[in-house]
C-alpha cells in the first residue's frame, strides 16, 4: 500500500492517468494538441471541484457568523494593479537555458546553478530577467495603452474594494471577514505537475478585517482554523505542514506569512497561504482613489483603518491535493489490488451507486426507483451492467463511498445491501432506512488510519 509519506512521481502519473481515463481532467484543447498548463474538468472533474469549492464556502461562511461572501468581476479598474503593486512588483525572474531554450525560474535553481549560472542541463544561462505574471489585454476596439486592463492575478483585490460597499450594507462589525471564490490568471514562467500550477485557476480567499493591534492574535486563530478545516475534510495530518515565509520571501504586502505545504507525490508544496496584510492593501487603495477607506468603531467611536488577516488556498490545487490524498492502491486478497479514491463523502463526485443484482425479475425497475428517490439527496450512479463485484470497483476506482445493491431480498422483504467503500463492508438494511443512514454516514464520516 502507498500511503507512507514518501515522495512518489509514478504515483502522479497514475493519478493523471486514472483522471483522463475516467472523466475527471482533460488537457484544455486536446483535439488541437492541448494548451500548455490549462486542463478542463470533466464529468466527474466538475462535481468534484464544484462541491470542494461548496465545502469551503459552507465552512467558512455558514459556520462563521461573521463572513459574508463576494463576487467580483474578473476584470477591473487597472489602477487597482498599481494601487495593490502588482504592476511594479508581481514578477518573477527568469532565466533560459541558452542551448535548449527552456526557461527557469531563478528562484527555483540551486545555489550552484545560481553562482555558475549553470541550467538543470548543464548549459549556460542567460542573464536572469524581470518577468511580470499578470495577463494584459484590452478594453474595447482600441488596442493602445489607455485601453490596457488586467485578467486578475489575485481574488483578494475584488474584496479590498468593496470593503465599503459591504460594511455599509451589511450591518458587520469588525472583527468580520469577506470570502470570495473564483478564477484567477497568472503568465506563470514554469507550469508543470498537472493542476498543481497553471495559467488559469481558481482562489478560495477569505480576507478577515480586524483592529490593528489584534492581527497577530487572529492570525494564530486563522492558522488553527485552516488546519481544523483540512482535518474535517479528512487530508491525512502527516501529508501537511506549516512552512513560515522568511524576511526575503515575504511579499510586499505582508507583516508574517505562513503557508500550508502538502506532500504531493512530487514533494512538499504550498497548497494555502495564511498571511497578515497589515492595513497595506485599503490604505494603498486609499491613496490611489483619493477616498477614505476607514472604519467608524460605533461604541468607542474610534475610527482607523483595519489590518487584514488573509487565508488563500487555490481551488484547482486543492483538487490535486485531494486526489493525492484520497488516491491509494490496496491489497484485497491474493494477487488482488484494488484502486480506491477514499474521498470524504460530502467531495465525492458520486456519493451512492445503486445496482440491481440482475436486471430481470423486476429487480432493475426496483434499482431505478430508488435511485430515483434518492437523488432528491445525494448524487447517485446507476449501474446493471458486469458483475457486482467490477461494479463495486468502478466506483471504488472515482471514491464513491456508498453502494446499494437491490436482490430478491428487497422484493421479498423491503431491504438493502449497503456496502461502505472504506472497509467494503457490507450490512443489511431496511430500504426505509437507507436515506438517513446515509444522510448520517455522510455527516459523521471519519477517514480510518489505513
Ligand atoms: N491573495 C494572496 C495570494 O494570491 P498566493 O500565495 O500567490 O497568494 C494563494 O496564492 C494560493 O493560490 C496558493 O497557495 C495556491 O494554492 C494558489 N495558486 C497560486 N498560483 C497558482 C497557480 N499558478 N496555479 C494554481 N494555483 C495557484
Amino acid at each position: 500500500m502507498s500511503n507512507e509519506p514518501t515522495v512518489d512521481p509514478k504515483r502522479m502519473e497514475k493519478i493523471v492517468s486514472l483522471c483522463k481515463r475516467r472523466g475527471f481532467i482533460f488537457p484544455s484543447s486536446e483535439i488541437y494538441g492541448g494548451l500548455a498548463s490549462a486542463w478542463d474538468y470533466g464529468p466527474l472533474g466538475v462535481e468534484l471541484k464544484n462541491r470542494l469549492q461548496r465545502f469551503w464556502w459552507r465552512e467558512m461562511t455558514q459556520l462563521h457568523d461573521n463572513i459574508v461572501g463576494l463576487d467580483a468581476a474578473i476584470l477591473m479598474h487597472p489602477t487597482v494593479w498599481k494601487a495593490s503593486g502588482h504592476v511594479d512588483s508581481f514578477s518573477d525572474t527568469m532565466v533560459e537555458d541558452t542551448v535548449t531554450n527552456e526557461r527557469y525560474r531563478w528562484d527555483h535553481l540551486t545555489e550552484e546553478q545560481r553562482e555558475t549560472k549553470t541550467s538543470p542541463k548543464g548549459n549556460p544561462l542567460s542573464e536572469p530577467r524581470e518577468f511580470n505574471l499578470m495577463f494584459k489585454t484590452h478594453l474595447g476596439p482600441a488596442s493602445d495603452s489607455g485601453s490596457t486592463v488586467y485578467l486578475r492575478p489575485e481574488t483578494a483585490q475584488g474584496i479590498y474594494v468593496n470593503f465599503k460597499n459591504v460594511v455599509q450594507t451589511s450591518r458587520v462589525k469588525i472583527p468580520f471577514g469577506i470570502a470570495q471564490v473564483g478564477k484567477a490568471f497568472r503568465n506563470e514562467i514554469v507550469t508543470k505537475n498537472f493542476i498543481f500550477r497553471t495559467v488559469e485557476f481558481e482562489q478560495m480567499e477569505m480576507q478577515y478585517f480586524v483592529k490593528p493591534g489584534e492581527d497577530d492574535q487572529w492570525f494564530e486563530f486563522w492558522k488553527a482554523e485552516r488546519l481544523k478545516y483540512y482535518d474535517k475534510l479528512g487530508i491525512r495530518r502527516d501529508h501537511l505542514r506549516f512552512e513560515e515565509h522568511g524576511p526575503d520571501e515575504l511579499a510586499h504586502y505582508a507583516k508574517a506569512a505562513f503557508d500550508i505545504q502538502y506532500l504531493f507525490p512530487f514533494g512538499w508544496q504550498e497548497l494555502e497561504g495564511i498571511h497578515n496584510r497589515t492595513d497595506f492593501d485599503l490604505a494603498r487603495h486609499s491613496e490611489f482613489c483619493g477616498k477614505e477607506i476607514n472604519y467608524l468603531d460605533e461604541e468607542s467611536r474610534e475610527r482607523y483603518i483595519p489590518y487584514i488577516v488573509e487565508t488563500s488556498a487555490g481551488l484547482t490545487r486543492s483538487v490535486l491535493m485531494v486526489l493525492s490524498d484520497a488516491y491509494e492502491e490496496e491489497e484485497v486478497g491474493e494477487n488482488d489490488v484494488r484502486t480506491v479514491l477514499r474521498f470524504h463523502p460530502m467531495i465525492a463526485p458520486v456519493q451512492v451507486g445503486v445496482f440491481p443484482l440482475v436486471k430481470k425479475d423486476g429487480l432493475a425497475e426496483k434499482a431505478r426507483e430508488i435511485e430515483q428517490t434518492l437523488r432528491e439527496d445525494f448524487s447517485t450512479f446507476y449501474d446493471q451492467s458486469g458483475a457486482i463485484g467490477r461494479r463495486y470497483r468502478r466506483q471504488d476506482e472515482i471514491g464513491t463511498p456508498f453502494c446499494v445493491t437491490i436482490d430478491y431480498e428487497t422484493m421479498d422483504q423491503g431491504t438493502v445491501t449497503l456496502r461502505h467503500r472504506d472497509s467494503m463492508e457490507q450490512e443489511r438494511i431496511p430500504l426505509g432506512e437507507l436515506a438517513q443512514r446515509l444522510r448520517e454516514a455522510i455527516k459523521t464520516y471519519r477517514r480510518a488510519e489505513t
